[in-house]
């Protein structure tokens, strides 16, 4: 099934998700299909809420970015339930972007060493220590899980400058190539 994305203004994606359970049924179908999205949206992660379900999946593909950033050279991803323990609290900013924000990219500062535990969607465990901006990807697809975006993080100064930009995604004011939901109008 062809999955839209919901976007910035829709109440899904300041919800908290809940852990997935084997039961979660048609889970491996889901997964799937939430690769398909990205991959239409020329994403490199995509969580959950943002194809309006508050459960704790995430589904990563790092490669196209893998010639400016090599650690994520062929690091494909399904993240069931996944933690993030910080090793090193320095942060570095960077530019990020999210398919529930189209048009937008802003300077995030991130940790860049963590150790990730997620079980995969044959609910075996998993655990590694990921750098970079790998680490970077896993950060922003885990906030989603926690009702977060990304610019939660950024000044307040910034989000005032894309104020207007962030009220078109809201109204619907914009295109996108790739199949979106809009925010309920209020
Ligand atoms: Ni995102």
């Amino acid at each position: 099934m062809k999955l839209p994305v919901y976007l910035y203004g829709h109440p899904v994606l300041r919800k908290i998700s809940q852990d997935v359970t084997p039961q979660y049924e048609g889970l491996k179908q889901l997964v799937a299909d939430m690769f398909a999205c990205m991959y239409e949206s020329e994403g490199v992660g995509l969580a959950a809420p943002q194809i309006g379900r508050n459960d704790k999946i995430v589904v990563i593909d790092a490669d196209p970015v893998s010639d400016s950033f090599p650690e994520c050279a062929g690091r494909k991803f399904t993240l069931i339930n996944p933690e993030i323990e910080i090793l090193d609290g320095e942060k570095i900013s960077r530019a990020e972007g999210c398919l529930s924000l189209p048009g937008l990219s802003e300077n995030v500062p991130r940790v860049e060493h963590i150790m990730l535990r997620w079980v995969d969607e044959n609910f075996q465990p998993h655990e590694e220590e990921i750098s970079g901006f790998l680490a970077r990807i896993v950060q922003h697809e885990c906030d989603h899980l926690e009702g977060k975006l990304y610019i939660d993080h950024i000044s307040p100064i910034r989000k005032q400058l894309i104020r207007g930009k962030l009220s078109n995604i809201m109204h619907g004011k914009i295109r996108c190539d790739y199949p979106v939901k809009y925010a309920p109008r209020r």
